[in-house]
């Protein structure tokens, strides 16, 4: 990049929008804070005791100057918020039909899963000019992802997932940081994101570029298909519905009826707690004998399960994958 620069690499689709809401925000502060100032000198020093000042015709109160300083400032004060709102909307909305990867903090790396079966630790490539979502929860404590060249950060937490989408629109390799103290290496836990260009980042998929995995591994749904069945879930919960628990085919995103009333979408947070706090959301009509997996799944395993449970979709009945490997 040539020249000086106040803020980081622009590379991402809402990177100038950010930077243009906050130079604005500069602008608008200086507009009101210098003239105050400068006021505040020059008056203090013309008014000073003693000096010969002409004090006569002083104003004691003007109702357009008041209505001006409170309804100038109060618009574009809404304008603002507006402005900002808008721009917080995008970068919270994931667009439908972004790629997802799947990340898990810990004390101190990041570690992410791609839907291919691609692991990573501390790297992550993406292509440019397709959106990326993160699904994130933490191991431990609470850490932050915060890539400044995209412009965008989120709170990872542990038990819970919360979500990070972004479109980077230049190849390169960006800064990646942890931004919430998080214990002793808190500054190690960084590392670095690829943006490749679509052929390259294919290529990387494949496993034909250094640093990628030799073989193509197992996607992550026959990984998290493999741990259903090693884990005993494919006994109760059978494809065709005849097993104790409900059939998992196609329920991923759609409401489920709870016992005793309501409804909840079938989300990430919906299949985490049914794994790991099974008595908390009882579906309707089934009996509360879901055993509980508390510290019998990690968190890489639990989002390798949800992305299992995610591809069987909207597909019919199928028979749950046997127990070797899927290639
Ligand atoms: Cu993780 Cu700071």
């Amino acid at each position: 990049m040539g020249g000086f620069s106040l803020t980081p690499d622009q590379a991402s689709t809402v990177a100038g929008r950010v930077d243009t809401l906050f130079y604005a925000l500069v602008g608008l502060s200086l507009l009101f804070a210098l003239p105050i100032a400068i006021l505040i000198v020059y008056f203090a020093i013309k008014y000073r005791r003693g000096s010969s000042a002409d004090r006569t015709g002083a104003h004691r109160a003007s109702i357009k100057l008041e209505l001006a300083w409170t309804i100038i400032p109060a618009f574009l004060a809404l304008g603002v918020f507006g402005w900002a709102a808008s721009l917080f909307f995008t970068i919270e909305r994931p667009p439908a039909g972004a790629t997802e990867v799947y990340v898990v903090g810990k004390q101190w790396m990041w570690k992410f899963q791609h839907l291919e079966g691609q692991r990573e630790i501390n790297e992550l490539h993406v292509p440019i000019d397709r959106p990326i979502k993160l699904v994130m929860a933490s191991e431990d404590v609470i850490h932050s992802f915060y890539v400044p060249a995209f412009r965008v950060k989120q709170d990872v937490l542990p038990g819970r997932y919360t979500t990070l989408w972004f479109q980077a629109t230049k190849t390169g390799e960006y800064h990646l940081f942890c931004a919430e103290y998080c214990g002793g290496d808190h500054a190690a836990m960084g590392g670095t994101v690829f943006v490749m260009d679509q052929a390259d980042y294919a290529r990387w998929l494949a496993g034909g570029v250094a640093g990628a995995p030799a073989q193509a591994p197992t996607s992550l749904a026959a990984s998290g298909g493999q741990l259903f069945v090693s884990l005993g879930c494919s006994g109760c919960h059978r494809m065709d519905g005849s097993g104790v628990g409900p059939s998992l085919a196609g329920v991923f995103g759609k409401p489920v009826p709870l016992e005793g009333g309501g409804t909840v979408v079938a989300d990430e947070q919906y299949v985490r707690d049914s794994i790991l706090l099974p008595q908390k959301q009882i579906v309707a009509r089934r009996q509360p004998v879901m055993p509980s997996f508390q510290g019998r799944v990690s968190e890489d395993q639990l989002l390798q399960l949800i992305a299992y449970i995610k591809s069987l979709g909207d597909q019919p009945a199928q028979a749950a994958p046997s127990a070797q490997p899927t290639p």
